[in-house]
């Protein structure tokens, strides 16, 4: 499965700190906020990845992540002129995709819970056409919320509904078929004047949909406060457990991309710093 990163967006609620840095390299605690859905899609297994950015943003996150040989990846960019909504990464995609299935990320999304690899290496497995992560929130109306049967099948899918009928929110995680870009060419813009992802998913029947219990953490990084809670958790995390949250070069290593001699070559070009520190240990202690 190929992955795409949309890490576009103008930030608004993040204004001023989006004024001239884009979202994606905020910092969520230590690490750039694109490291975390990067990871994410790295748990799932996937290598080769397409990020979309604004044009003024395309030279930071060249420089963060370059072609991704150091992650064992591949890594390619996609200008987004303007955010035209995100079923639009299907389109600008549709020759990276080539026919073939795709997973969709949101650049400030951040998933975390034990055995979040394993679920998502089921998910792909499945072969469903259309597969979405739900999980439940309190605050409904500000989502893409998902109303299912007593059997778990969706039965409605609102954007930001102003009388929500569930608190089961989609996440910004998505796994489409090759047909996604077909699809989403056919899409019309919504009252809002964007491509929703919501009339994307609606094009599909079944929908596959995996619910992230209370094991998981999802954060989208996109106001001061969610931001600041992201760093939070992940400062707690990594300082009692020692283990870091979203390091790409260890979850590398672990997922077999790369092997240590290219985690030890890396490291060379790295300041001395905490992060590096820490996979200095994890290349001395990987077997
Ligand atoms: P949003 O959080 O919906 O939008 P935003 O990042 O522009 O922020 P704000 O609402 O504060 O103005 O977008 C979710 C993610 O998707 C975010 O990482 C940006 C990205 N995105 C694009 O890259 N292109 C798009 O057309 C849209 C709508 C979002």
């Amino acid at each position: 499965m190929k992955g795409i990163i949309l890490a576009g967006g103008t930030g608004s609620r993040l204004y001023p700190l989006t004024l001239a840095t884009n979202k994606q390299l905020l910092p969520i605690y230590d690490k750039p906020v694109i490291y975390y859905p990067l990871t994410t899609l790295m748990l799932a297994g996937i290598r080769d990845i397409l990020i979309i950015s604004n044009a003024s943003d395309m030279d930071g996150l060249k420089r963060l992540l370059g072609a991704g040989e150091h992650l064992g990846l591949s890594i390619i960019y996609k200008i987004q002129g303007r955010p035209n909504g995100l079923p639009e990464a299907f389109i600008l995609g549709e020759d990276f995709i080539n026919g073939e299935p795709v997973a969709m990320i949101l650049g400030d999304n951040f998933f975390y819970g034990h055995g979040l690899s394993g679920l998502l290496t089921e998910a792909i497995k499945t072969s469903a056409p259309c597969h979405i992560f739900t999980h439940h929130v309190d605050d409904p109306s500000r989502y893409g919320i998902v109303v299912c049967d007593d059997a778990g099948r969706m039965v409605n899918i609102e954007e930001k509904p102003v009388h929500p009928k569930s608190h089961m929110a989609v996440t910004g995680l998505y796994f489409f078929d090759g047909s996604v870009s077909k699809r989403a060419c056919e899409l019309l813009p919504s009252p809002r004047g964007e491509l929703e992802i919501v009339d994307l998913i609606r094009t599909y029947d079944p929908v596959s949909i995996t619910y992230l219990g209370r094991g998981y953490v999802w954060f989208d990084a996109g106001t001061p406060q969610s931001l600041l809670a992201a760093s939070h958790y992940v400062e707690v995390i990594q300082t009692r457990q020692g283990d870091y949250v979203a390091c790409p070069e260890e979850v590398a290593l672990r997922m077999g991309f790369i092997d240590k001699s290219i985690l030890e070559k890396a490291l060379f070009t790295m300041p001395t710093s905490k992060y590096s520190d820490y996979l200095k240990r994890v290349a001395h202690d990987y077997h």
